[in-house]
C-alpha cells in the first residue's frame, strides 16, 4: 500500500470530526438559555412539543432486531458446530448467574410465533443474524443443510408476513474451530468468512436481499482481543490490531462474495457508533474526539467506502503491527448500498497522549470505560467515558437522545447524505408483569426513551438526512451476553422459565407509531 498516499488521505477524513460539546442540550441547560428545542428539566431530554411534532415519513421501515446467540437457543441442534459464545458460556465463572444462551428464547423452534408477534406489532423490517457454525460447524468447507434450513424457514415467514428479512452475517458467534486456529488476528478468516458469505447468497439469496457483514467490528476486536471482555477473552493489544485489518478484509470480501453469488443483494453495515463530544474545548481534547470517531464510528465505513482506514492515531498509525500489505486497499474497497449503524448513547472524550497505561474497558451495550485508570490503547490515547448527566436506564447507560441527531447528521454530512439504517436503538428497563393488572407491563420508561430518541431521528430527517429504517433493540427480552438475563431490552416480555412472550406497553405503543408514522402520546395504553 503506498503508505504516504493512505496516511495523507485518512488525516483528513478525521479532520474536524470532533461534535461541539455546547451544541449538545446540557450546554444549553447549564448556560440557563433555549438554545436548543429543549425546555425541558431532565438533561438532554427533548421538550414535548417536538415529540408531538415528529413524523416519520410514508414507506419508513419500523423493525426490531435480535441477535442469534441471544434468542435462538438450540445451541447444539441440527449439526451446529460449538461457538465461542458455546464456550464462553459453559466455562463456569464467565457469566453473571452462571446462565448460558443453551435455550435463549428458543426462537429456533418458536420463530412461527415471534414472527406472528412482529407482524401485530405492525414491524416491516426484522434484524436478526445468522449463526455461522449452524451454517458451518467448524467454519469451513461444505455447508450444513439443516441450518440452512431453519434460516429459509424463518426467512419465508416473514416474507410470508410482509416483513423485510435482515440479515446480519455476524452478530460475535465465530466457530471455536476458528479460533483454535487463531481467531480474528489470523488473516486468513477474511477469506473465511468470504466463503461463508457465499454460501449464504448462494442458498438464502433468493430470500434476503438485505445484508450486513459484521455487528459492531470494532467491539469484536477490542472487547474480544484488548479488553478481555468478551471472549475469546484477550488481552493483548497486538491481537486487537491484527483483528482489526481482518475484520476490514473480512467485510470486503463478505461484500464481493455475496454479491457474486446474489444479484439481488443489496450490502450495509451495523456498525457501533455513538457520538463523541471532547471533554473540554481544548485542541488536544477535541482531537481526541475526532480520533474516537475515526477508530470507534467510521473505521471501517471509510474503509468500505474509500479503501482506507480512517485515522485514528497518534502519530504514525501502526499499519504494519495490523498487518497491512500492499494492495490490501483494493480488498478493504466494498462500498455500501446503505449505512448502518446503531445508537444507543454518547461519549465524551479526552485525550490521553500523556498516560502511561493503558487498557480495560468494560461492555455492557456498548463499551463502558469510564472508570478505567490510564487511556484505552496506546494508538489511539483517548478516554472515552460514559457521562451520568442525564438519567440512566436500569442497564446503566445514559439516556441522550440528543445523541441520535447529532450522530445522523455527522454521518450524513461526512458521506454526503447517503441512505441510513438505524440497526439498534434501545433501553434496557426491568419491568415485570404487573399482577393486579393482569400481568400487563407498564414500562413506561422505554416507552419515553423511544419517543425522545425517535423525535430527534425525525428532526434529523426534517433536516435532510435520509433515514429509511429503525430497528428497536430488541423485539425479545434475550440473553445480554455476560450480563446473562439480568438485562431486559424487549418490546416483549419473556420468561426465561416458560418462554411465554407477553406484548409490554412500549410494544403496543411501538406498534402504533409504526401504523402511524408519528410518537403521539405518552402511550400508557395496554393495547
Ligand atoms: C449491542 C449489541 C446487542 C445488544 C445490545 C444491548 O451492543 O449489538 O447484541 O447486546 O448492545
Amino acid at each position: 500500500m503506498n503508505r504516504r498516499r493512505f496516511v495523507a488521505s485518512s488525516v483528513a477524513a478525521a479532520a474536524g470530526a470532533a461534535l461541539v460539546r455546547g451544541d449538545a442540550y446540557a450546554g444549553s441547560v447549564e448556560s440557563g438559555g433555549a438554545a436548543g428545542p429543549s425546555d425541558h428539566a431532565v438533561p438532554g431530554a427533548i421538550a414535548e412539543d417536538v415529540i408531538q411534532k415528529a413524523r416519520f415519513p410514508e414507506g419508513f421501515l419500523w423493525g426490531a432486531a435480535t441477535a442469534s446467540y441471544q434468542v435462538e437457543g438450540a445451541w447444539n441442534a441440527d449439526g451446529k458446530g460449538e461457538s465461542i459464545w458455546d464456550r464462553f458460556t459453559h466455562t463456569p465463572g464467565k457469566v453473571r448467574g452462571g446462565v448460558t444462551g443453551d435455550v435463549a428464547c428458543d426462537q429456533y423452534h418458536l420463530y412461527r410465533e415471534d414472527v406472528a408477534l412482529m407482524k401485530r406489532l405492525n414491524l416491516k423490517s426484522y434484524r436478526f443474524s445468522i449463526s455461522w457454525p449452524r451454517i458451518q460447524p467448524t467454519g469451513t468447507g461444505a455447508p450444513n443443510m439443516k441450518g440452512l434450513d431453519y434460516y429459509k424457514r424463518l426467512a419465508d415467514a416473514l416474507l410470508e408476513a410482509g416483513i423485510r428479512p435482515w440479515c446480519t452475517m455476524y452478530h460475535w458467534d465465530l466457530p471455536q474451530a476458528l479460533e483454535d486456529r487463531g481467531g480474528w488476528p489470523n488473516r486468513e478468516l477474511a477469506g473465511y468468512f468470504g466463503e461463508y458469505a457465499g454460501i449464504l447468497g448462494k442458498h438464502l439469496g433468493d430470500r434476503i436481499t438485505t445484508w450486513a457483514p459484521f455487528n459492531m467490528p470494532w467491539a469484536v476486536a477490542y472487547m474480544g482481543y484488548a479488553a478481555g471482555a468478551l471472549p475469546p477473552c484477550r488481552t493483548s493489544f497486538p491481537d486487537f490490531l491484527k483483528a482489526l485489518h481482518t475484520l476490514g478484509l473480512a467485510q470486503g470480501e463478505a461484500h464481493r462474495a455475496v454479491k457474486a453469488a446474489s444479484a439481488k443483494a443489496t450490502v450495509g453495515s451495523a456498525y457501533e457508533m455513538a457520538p463523541a463530544y471532547p471533554k473540554t474545548e481544548t485542541e488536544a481534547d477535541r482531537a481526541a474526539a475526532a480520533r474516537y470517531h475515526a477508530m470507534n464510528n467510521v473505521f471501517f465505513l471509510e474503509a468500505a467506502m474509500k479503501g482506507r482506514y480512517a485515522n485514528a492515531f497518534v502519530g504514525e498509525p501502526p499499519y504494519d503491527a495490523m498487518g497491512v500489505r500492499p494492495g490490501d486497499e483494493k480488498l478493504l474497497l466494498a462500498p455500501l448500498d446503505w449505512v448502518g449503524f446503531h445508537f444507543y448513547t454518547r461519549r465524551i472524550v479526552s485525550d490521553a497522549s500523556k498516560e502511561r497505561s493503558f487498557g480495560g474497558g468494560s461492555f455492557g451495550g456498548t463499551e463502558i470505560e469510564s472508570e478505567t485508570a490510564g487511556g484505552r490503547d496506546p494508538y489511539t490515547k483517548i478516554r472515552a467515558g460514559m457521562p451520568t448527566e442525564g438519567p440512566l436506564t436500569d442497564s446503566g447507560m445514559e439516556v441522550w437522545p440528543r445523541g441520535m441527531y447529532d450522530l445522523v447528521m455527522q454521518i450524513t454530512k461526512e458521506y454526503d447524505h447517503p441512505i441510513i439504517e438505524i440497526t439498534e436503538s434501545g433501553g434496557g428497563y426491568l419491568d415485570e408483569p404487573y399482577a393486579k393488572e393482569n400481568g400487563r407491563i407498564p414500562d413506561t420508561r422505554r416507552i419515553q426513551w423511544f419517543r425522545q430518541v425517535l423525535a430527534e431521528l425525525a428532526r434529523a430527517i426534517a433536516d435532510g438526512a435520509k433515514v429509511r429504517a429503525y430497528h428497536a433493540w430488541s423485539l425479545l427480552d434475550n440473553f445480554q451476553w455476560a450480563e446473562g438475563y439480568t438485562e431486559r431490552y424487549g418490546l416483549v416480555h419473556v420468561d426465561f422459565r416458560s418462554l411465554q412472550r407477553t406484548i409490554k406497553d412500549s410494544g403496543y405503543w411501538y406498534g402504533r407509531v409504526a401504523a402511524s408514522g408519528r410518537l403521539g402520546d405518552g402511550g400508557n395504553r395496554g393495547q
